[in-house]
Parts: C-alpha cells; sequence; structure tokens
C-alpha cells in the first residue's frame, strides 16, 4: 500500500469535518464526491451565495463578531471583519477557529500566500510551537531511498529565509511529520547545506551548523545531523566517507532545506527529474490547514483532504 492509501485508510477510522472554501471550483466539487463515497471525511463544501444566505445570518454574524474579537488588537474594525467573514477562506478559517470544523483544504484557486496569511493570523501556532512550515512528502520509485522510497522535505511552502533557530523548529516539526503522518517510526533528519562537516566555510554553512547545534538540544533523542549535501545525506558510500560516524548520514528520510528557494527548487527537481509523486502539508498549525498547488488534480485535493483529516486527530 502506498502513502496515499495508507493515510486514506488512517482517515476513515474517525471520519472528519474538512471544510474545502473553494465550493463551486469544479475539481473541488469533484473531489468531495470521492471524499464522501469513499468514508475518506466529511466534506464541507463552501460558497459566498451559502454564506449571505439569510437562513445563515445567524452564523455569519456570530464569526464576524469572533473574527473581530480576535483581529481588534491588530486594527481590524468591525465593518472589515464582516467584510472579511463573507470571504469563503476567512468564514472557513473560522469554523475551524471555534471547532464546526476539524480542517481545511483551498488553494486550487487561490495562491499559496492567501491561504497561509488567514491561517497564520486565525489559527495560528499549536502551543509550544515556534512557527508555522511544511513538509513536502516525496515518494520516489526507487524503493532503496530514505525511508522505502519516502523522503519528506522542508520547509518548501512557508518561510522564506529561516533563522537558525527557525530551521531547528523547522526540523524537529518535519521529524513529528514523519512519524505522525508517515508512520515512519525513526526520523533521521539531515539538515542540508552545500558543505559536509566543515568541507566549505561560508556565513551560510555556520547557519545550517547553528541550527544542527539548536535542534540537537532541542530534541536530544532526535536522530539528527548537520551540516550535510545532499549526496551525503542519501547516498550511503558518501556519507560514509563524507561523514563518517554520523547516525543519520547516508541513511536520511527527513531532509532540511536551508532556505525556501533551495527547498522550492529541490522538491521540484524530485518530482520532475526523479518522477516521485508528492504533496505537502502545513505543520505547526493549532489546527490543521492545508494548501493545494493552482494545478492540483481532484486526486490531490482527494490526498490533502485525507491527510488533513489524519493531522486532526
Ligand atoms: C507566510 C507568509 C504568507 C506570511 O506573509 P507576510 O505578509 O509576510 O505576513 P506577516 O509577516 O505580515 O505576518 C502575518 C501574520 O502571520 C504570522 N506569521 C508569519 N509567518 C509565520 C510563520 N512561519 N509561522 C507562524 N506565524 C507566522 C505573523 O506573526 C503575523 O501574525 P499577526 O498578524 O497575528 O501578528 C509569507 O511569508 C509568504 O508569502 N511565504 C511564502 C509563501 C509562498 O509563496 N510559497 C511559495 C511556495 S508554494
Amino acid at each position: 500500500m502506498n502513502l496515499i492509501e495508507r493515510i486514506k485508510e488512517k482517515a476513515r477510522k474517525s471520519v472528519k469535518r474538512i471544510v474545502l472554501p473553494e465550493g463551486d471550483e469544479p475539481r473541488t466539487v469533484a473531489a468531495a464526491k470521492i471524499i464522501k463515497d469513499e468514508g475518506i471525511a466529511e466534506p464541507i463544501l463552501l460558497t459566498k451565495e451559502q454564506i449571505e444566505a439569510p437562513s445563515n445570518k445567524a452564523k455569519f454574524d456570530a464569526y464576524a463578531a469572533a473574527l473581530y474579537e480576535l483581529r481588534k488588537a491588530k486594527g481590524l474594525t468591525e465593518e472589515a471583519a464582516a467584510k472579511l467573514a463573507a470571504d469563503p477562506m476567512y468564514y472557513g478559517m473560522m469554523m475551524v477557529k471555534v471547532g464546526d470544523a476539524d480542517g481545511l483544504v483551498s488553494g486550487a484557486v487561490h495562491s499559496t500566500g492567501d491561504m497561509l496569511r488567514p491561517a497564520l493570523q486565525i489559527i495560528k501556532t499549536a502551543p509550544g510551537m515556534k512557527l508555522v512550515s511544511s513538509s513536502f512528502l516525496m515518494e520516489c520509485p526507487d524503493r532503496s531511498l530514505g525511508e522505502d522510497g519516502l523522503l519528506v522535505y522542508a520547509d518548501c511552502v512557508v518561510n522564506p529565509c529561516p533563522t537558525a533557530e527557525e530551521l531547528a523548529h523547522i526540523a524537529i516539526a518535519s521529524a513529528e511529520t514523519a512519524r505522525t503522518l508517515c508512520g515512519i517510526a525513526e526520523p533521521r533528519v539531515a539538515l542540508l547545506s552545500f558543505s559536509t562537516k566543515g568541507s566549505a566555510s561560508h556565513a551560510l554553512v555556520d547557519k545550517v551548523r547553528e541550527a544542527t547545534e539548536i535542534a540537537h538540544s532541542l530534541a536530544p533523542d532526535l536522530a539528527l545531523d548537520g551540516e550535510m549535501q545532499f549526496d551525503a545525506a542519501i547516498v550511503p558510500e558518501v556519507g560514509a566517507s563524507k561523514a563518517k560516524g554520523s547516525p543519520v548520514a547516508g541513511r536520511a528520510n527527513v531532509f532540511v532545506f536551508p532556505d525556501l528557494q533551495a527547498g522550492n527548487i529541490g522538491y521540484k527537481i524530485t518530482q520532475r527529474i526523479g518522477k516521485a509523486s508528492c504533496f505537502a502539508v502545513l505543520q505547526g498549525l493549532a489546527k490543521p490547514c492545508n494548501d493545494l498547488s493552482r494545478g492540483c488534480s481532484v486526486d490531490d485535493i482527494v490526498s490533502t483532504v485525507a491527510a488533513t483529516a489524519v493531522q486532526s486527530r
């Protein structure tokens, strides 16, 4: 059974309510039918007309008032809150916030930023989490790589230029995603660079080295090492020669990129040249919300909803 099938199987065990704010988008509508028919989740399709219908006025007013309370210290007025609540993206976020839905998936129409900003402002980070980031779950045809062909890449979506401390938190959150969502019992985390264990010196390398030290101190039991090049992280022979004695080198299954440019380029190379199938999840939010690529297929939406349902357990 591949990763997606395993995730769907898990989702079916406890059916969660997942709100889809792009509720009149054809791929989303088709996906919602499959999700419902296959018992993966309880999809809630939202449309602007539905939100603004007179029969929904009490609910709408309650969400607008709750949104105002949440953001008034940031300068949001009551009028502006009511306007935002009429946007299915914000309305959907409020449903998740107050517990009327367990998670949210969007992005077939909206850009990543359009979805991330309300998620960060309304749902916010989970208790104890420093920041929101993402993991890309890459399933490669070559099963000798990573964890039986599965590679977790982070952060390829959210943080353009993480500090060393933020990078450390991304590494730890990604290991948790590998464990809970992908079922990887022993995450082995490599913090990637263009240098392996001091082979090059540059401020950019120092940042990755510092991130590794911080992550070690925050999660001493996690198998984690850096800085290292991608080949040292994934190829046993190269790992053995460039990073002898490392608990991770040559057998990493979680790969932390130093910034968003490297991460985003890296996952697309793996997808296009390495023929990996992939999808992303956000990590660190108080409740799960996930983004789709605007080029997503109906199957991509179904998979992302299944992952969101599993994250909400
Ligand atoms: C994530 C992103 C949308 C934040 O947008 P922004 O305009 O910089 O947002 P701000 O800095 O004004 O922050 C907005 C809120 O989010 C919070 N925030 C921003 N980044 C955060 C993070 N990584 N984790 C947690 N909270 C975060 C801020 O604290 C702020 O909260 P507040 O309004 O309650 O004070 C932005 O970093 C971004 O566009 N990232 C790249 C996304 C992208 O295009 N990816 C492409 C790959 S698919």
